[in-house]
């Protein structure tokens, strides 16, 4: 397994697995991809329905860095973040920053740590900045790695995602704020 962030023309040979993937993980995510039109949007409430599947959200990620776990140059998971990240919730004061917008494995490499792995090549590349992420309260999985990783609840949108689904934010920092 290789695990590694990608440079521009590599990010460009993987574009088609990362759409597959992206496809095949769509109704995985809460809500899915394909309803969503950017991969940082605020209304997350699931009811606007796109008409390209996950196209619109792929558009988004392509833009961004890449961090890919390949096997045999088969792309099995990868994480998609944006550098320097600044908004209404993540002000200037926590640059230099990444924050995390896409985590995904395929299904067949799930349960192997591979997440672990990838999170720690990201973060060793990135020790001297603050890592922002986000996702829903009943995604047990990431909310697990996340907090084995240190990461603290930064704020919650309640019924953010439907009715009993928040949004979580979180923040794993550099110095306190
Ligand atoms: C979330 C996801 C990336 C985890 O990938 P993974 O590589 O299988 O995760 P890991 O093998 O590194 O597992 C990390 C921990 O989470 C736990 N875990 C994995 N899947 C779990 C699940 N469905 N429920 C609860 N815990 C789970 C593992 O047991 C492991 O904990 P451990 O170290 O105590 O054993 C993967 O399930 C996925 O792609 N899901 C769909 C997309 C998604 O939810 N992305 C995140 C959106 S923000």
């Amino acid at each position: 397994m290789e695990i590694r962030i990608l440079t521009e023309s590599e990010q460009e040979r993987y574009e088609n697995a990362i759409l597959a993937m992206l496809t095949e993980g769509d109704a995985e995510f809460v809500p899915p991809l394909s309803t969503r039109t950017s991969t940082t949007q605020s209304d997350l409430n699931g009811k606007m329905k796109g008409t390209g599947g996950v196209l619109s959200y792929f558009a988004a990620v392509k833009k961004q860095r890449i961090l890919a776990a390949t096997e045999e140059d088969k792309l099995v998971g990868f994480v998609s973040f944006k550098e320097n990240f600044v908004d209404e919730r993540i002000g200037e004061e926590y640059l230099p920053n990444i924050y995390i917008s896409t985590l995904l494995v395929a299904p067949e490499g799930r349960g192997k740590g591979l997440t672990r792995r990838m999170y720690e090549v990201l973060f060793a590349e990135y020790e001297h900045a603050n890592v922002f992420t986000r996702t829903w309260s009943t995604n047990e999985a990431h909310i697990k790695i996340l907090s084995k990783f240190g990461f603290e609840t930064m704020l919650v949108l309640k019924n953010h995602r439907g009715n009993g689904i928040d949004t979580v934010y979180f923040k794993k920092c550099i110095r306190s704020f």
